[in-house]
């Protein structure tokens, strides 16, 4: 007995000596079994594979793409004007937006259904065109963004799922009330075989087949969160269907959750049958992995884990009335996950796909660009953490943004130099250290002049968009 302990305790010594050596498994180390309570579910660690993501693309995809519509006001996405809702550049609400008088989404409702038609009427003209659709083609397409992460809507506010629920809605017709195809389950083994982890949104806070609303304004987002035993425990079975038979990596609920559902008992199951998942902050309880600010940046370093979420356009959801100029041009869209790195942020960026799957052109055309920025600059992206400072600039006004991984620190230019050197302020390097650029295999050569690093450039820079600096030494 006594030898053996002792070999039970030195292999334990042994253990613990690699965890210090191997430093992410000291962070890794997770409890085997979570209990419902915030206690034990705030001893999830973030696991590493999202904290080195930075990318994943969103889908909002459902009925709503039929109509694909909504007005191109409030591009600022001002959520408190007073008539934002009335005027909500969000196609997905669409059914919310149609109800209401004054609304220009009530006025192309009546001109291009009829005012009577109903919304689920909406819903075996997707089966229809969903039967187009291939799972792969878009797993290919995300993969070639150089998103690391899916997450698909797998409930709106509408109701409406994409999986063949087993928990029978009671508002709506059994054949209105989920996609005849396995739309979750196809997606999810699609984007699988590419190598990319796949998460599920789930809307917890609302659901207008069991409260209707509509929602006028802020004075009605509380009173139409369905609170109902019935509501909660359909939420409850349905959080569990996803889990139990997709396993999806981050479980993405969004608006709150009703009081009547059990929140921590749902996040205790999902941790206890994905250890390695993530969270994000609307259950309405205060447990998350990470927050997750909409359609804004955070301005400095955050130590909590953040997942800035928005759409290519204004909407989430296809908005046919967008084109070039209500989408994110391609250097602001590298520019800002660039931002959102430096700042310990990831871009969760969002595609509204047509009805049949199409994914808009002027979409496809963000996520080429982004994917091929990525291909030559993905090293000052992926697996990166925020460096000591997340923003600088060059003597000659261009941004510049920091991020650091094993003993590199990479500075990304926000902007083209407009000559073939550029000089970047409060910044000091020991002499012998290298800079490269990323694209180019030979260093640069660099000077020290006062608290300002000058570099020389190549007349032609391999980077589109945006070149990044790789330093390689110690830089304060
Ligand atoms: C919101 C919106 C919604 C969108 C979502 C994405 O709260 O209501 O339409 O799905 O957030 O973050």
């Amino acid at each position: 007995m006594f030898v053996h302990q002792v070999c039970r305790s030195s292999r334990t010594a042994i253990i613990l000596l690699l965890c210090f050596l191997v430093s992410p498994c000291l962070q890794a180390q997770s409890p085997s079994h979570f209990e419902p309570s915030l206690e034990s579910l705030d001893k999830h660690p973030l696991p590493q594979w999202y904290a080195d993501a930075k990318l994943g693309i969103f889908i909002h995809w459902g009925l709503y793409s039929v109509p694909g519509w909504a007005p191109l006001i409030h591009p600022e996405h001002d959520f408190t004007s007073p008539d934002y809702i009335t005027h909500n550049p969000y196609a997905e609400w669409y059914l919310n937006s149609m109800r209401l008088e004054g609304a220009p989404t009530k006025a192309y409702h009546r001109e291009h259904y009829g005012a009577d038609y109903d919304y689920y009427n909406f819903a075996p003209v997707f089966d229809r065109e969903i039967q187009k659709w291939n799972p792969d083609t878009w797993a290919k397409i995300f993969h070639d963004a150089g998103a690391k992460y899916v997450v698909l809507t797998t409930k709106h506010h509408d109701g409406f799922t994409l999986w063949p629920s087993s928990t029978p809605n009671p508002k709506l017709p059994a054949e209105r009330q989920h996609a005849t195809r396995d739309l979750v389950g196809e997606l999810t083994a699609a984007v699988g075989k590419q190598g990319l982890r796949m998460g599920l949104y789930y809307s917890g806070g609302y659901d207008w087949t069991f409260v209707p609303g509509p929602i006028r304004g802020p004075a009605d987002y509380e009173a139409v969160k369905p609170q109902s035993e019935a509501y909660g425990k359909y939420a409850d079975a349905h959080m569990r269907e996803l889990i139990e038979r997709y396993h999806p990596a981050v479980l993405w609920n969004d608006i709150d959750y009703p009081k009547s559902g059990h929140p921590l008992q749902i996040m205790a199951e999902y941790y206890n049958t994905v250890p390695d998942g993530v969270i994000d902050d609307r259950f309405g309880v205060k447990h998350s992995d990470f927050i997750s600010p909409e359609y804004v940046t955070l301005d400095k370093i955050s130590t909590t884990k953040w997942e800035e979420c928005r759409g290519l356009g204004r909407s989430f959801g296809y908005n046919r009335a967008e084109g070039e100029a209500e989408t994110i041009a391609p250097a602001d869209l590298i520019y800002l996950l660039v931002d959102i790195v430096s700042k310990n942020g990831n871009l969760l960026l969002d595609v509204g796909p047509e009805a049949d799957g199409t994914i808009p052109p002027v979409q496809m055309d963000r996520l080429l660009a982004l994917g091929a920025w990525l291909q030559m600059n993905g090293d000052a992206i992926y697996g990166t953490h925020p460096w000591k400072r997340a923003a600088g600039e060059t003597a000659e006004g261009i941004p510049v943004r920091f991020t650091e991984k094993d003993s590199a620190v990479y500075a990304t230019l926000l902007g083209q130099p407009k000559t073939t050197g550029i000089t970047l302020k409060s910044l000091s390097l020991k002499v012998g250290s290298q800079i490269y650029l990323l694209g180019q295999a030979t260093p640069l050569i660099w000077s020290q002049q006062g608290d300002a690093i000058k570099v020389s450039l190549p007349a032609t820079l391999p980077g589109r968009y945006a070149n990044v600096l790789k330093v390689i030494g110690p830089l304060s």
